[in-house]
């Protein structure tokens, strides 16, 4: 197998093109860079513009005995352990689309994780299937999400036996894994497929101290970003087939529904070249991202006022996981939201995280780190702590703290009226929030923290809800989803 993945054929036939003198007379129209816009083919390269092509007609000809994009495929798809594997360009979100598509019918059922990304609530609306989600519990004191419980999964599929998969988020945003193994056996018992959005989880298989990866642990369908944290280009993804209860045709015709009939030869080149990478260095790779992060951690949790968040919360949770490579950092100790940390580490100390919310940063640690890059986050955060330390948080924290445990029971047995496709359709009109109550959604409202939409589409909206969020607002929470950022007003199915 070693032998087999030191092998890269699609980076390897796309590099000849260069070498073959083609003159096209096909796409893309800038013809090798020549009719790029010369300040762009500057910035770029003129290299990378000349090996702009795309995958069909560029470095797939008909008349090649093997596709190299197969091979690459199948190599990727013995490196993660599956089945089969669909290299994707439009990155995970064409995954989740792909696989409501395939995993889904209408009108009928589908047992889905209620913090879902908004891809999977896309795919909810494309397909027509009827969500039944199941809450993820929240970390008393941090409020961050946990973990599927298996049990909650096994009481959707007893209460909904015409259920056709189920689809969960293993890691979460902040690097918290369920128990795939067990969830896969529930699924299985009850003969439906068991659908992973491992989105932030492309390295899990490569250092035994990482969490374990949905399809070694029997997940049936797997999509995860090289993008994000594998070191692939931006929009980069596979899809993963695990067991037989996938129909990796249908799979295959469900991407090629909603992926681009173009797709970059250098966005399959990298996901080849990151594949085999990975299999020959990986463990050397991520060991060097875990120390860099340890380091990370400690120094950071040296800085009074700030919190690193860690495997902690997930002690007393069987099955769990935590991701060790991220850093979520509290830093409400410094009398800042999360959100304002990250624009100042931005604005004052060049350091871009990756996300906020109104606790914490969130900030990836990947193969791409150095000891230079951790020491100026360091540096960062240090800094912004000096600056700060006389001041208090510009919010209540026992408020907030309060609201979050509030969060599942608040979410919890709304009434499902119309699925989200229905509510897409439906005409609708703009309600204040006051008069909301009783009232069907047209849109998804997702308060940060947690990250678990308080209102999803198709639902009937609660009283208690429309008070959840009139006092998230007085708190200070983010609503991501909303066309109205302020939430002054809402949009319902027009009655
Ligand atoms: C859980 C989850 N799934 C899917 C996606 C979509 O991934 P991509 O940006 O690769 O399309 C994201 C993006 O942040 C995500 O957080």
């Amino acid at each position: 197998m070693a032998d087999e993945q030191s092998r890269a054929p699609y980076l390897e036939r796309w590099l000849t093109y260069l070498e073959e003198g083609v003159v096209p007379f096909s796409t893309p129209g800038h013809k090798q860079g020549r009719g790029a816009p010369p300040e762009f083919t500057d910035a770029f390269g003129a290299r990378a513009l000349a090996l702009d092509i795309p995958h069909d007609g560029g470095t797939y000809e008909t008349h090649l005995a093997v596709d190299p994009l197969d091979e690459a495929e199948q190599l990727a798809a013995a490196l993660w352990g599956a089945r089969d594997a669909v290299f994707l360009v439009n990155g995970s979100t064409t995954g989740n689309l792909a696989a409501l598509l395939t995993l889904s019918q209408p009108g009928r059922p589908v047992i889905v994780t209620r913090a879902m990304h908004k891809s999977l609530l896309a795919g909810l609306v494309l397909s027509g299937a009827r969500p039944v989600y199941v809450v993820p519990e929240l970390h008393g004191e941090s409020g961050l999400l946990l973990d599927i419980a298996p049990e909650a999964v096994e009481q959707a599929l007893q209460a909904y036996p015409d259920a056709t998969a189920v689809m969960i988020v293993s890691p979460t945003y902040t690097g918290v894994t369920s128990d795939i193994a067990r969830l896969a056996v529930i699924c299985h018992q009850h003969g439906v497929p068991l659908f992973v959005d491992e989105a932030w989880g492309p390295h899990l298989p490569f250092h035994p101290a990482l969490p374990p990866a949905a399809i070694p642990s029997g997940a049936d369908l797997a999509v995860t970003s090289l993008h994000k944290l594998a070191g692939a280009l931006t929009q980069t993804a596979i899809l993963l087939v695990g067991g037989d209860l996938v129909d990796t045709a249908r799979l295959r015709a469900a991407v090629a529904m909603v992926q681009t009939t173009s797709p970059a030869a250098f966005l399959y080149a990298s996901l080849d070249a990151t594949r085999r990478r990975l299999a020959l260095e990986g463990e050397g790779l991520l060991a060097r991202t875990l120390e860099l992060a340890e380091r990370a951690r400690g120094a950071l949790a040296s800085i009074p006022g700030l919190q690193v968040i860690g495997p902690e919360i997930v002690s007393g949770r069987p099955g769990a996981g935590f991701d060790r490579t991220r850093l979520v950092v509290d830093v409400q100790g410094i009398g800042l939201t999360g959100l304002e940390a990250k624009r100042r580490l931005r604005r004052d100390h060049g350091i871009a995280a990756e996300m906020a919310d109104l606790v914490s940063v969130v900030c990836l640690l990947t193969v791409g780190d150095t000891p230079e890059t951790i020491d100026a986050l360091v540096r960062a955060f240090a800094a912004l702590a000096a600056e700060q330390r006389a001041h208090r948080c510009s919010y209540d924290v026992r408020e907030l703290g309060a609201l979050l445990r509030a969060t599942g029971p608040v979410v919890a047995g709304a009434p499902q009226v119309l699925t989200p496709r229905e509510a897409y359709f439906a005409p609708v009109e703009r309600v204040p929030l006051t008069a909301a109550a009783g009232r069907i959604a047209a849109e998804p409202i997702t308060p940060y923290p947690p990250g678990i939409p308080v209102v999803a589409p198709g639902e009937a909206i609660r009283p208690e809800v429309v008070e959840f969020l009139q006092a998230g607002i007085a708190a200070g929470m983010r609503f991501n989803g909303a066309s109205d950022p302020t939430l002054q007003t809402i949009r319902v199915v027009h009655e």
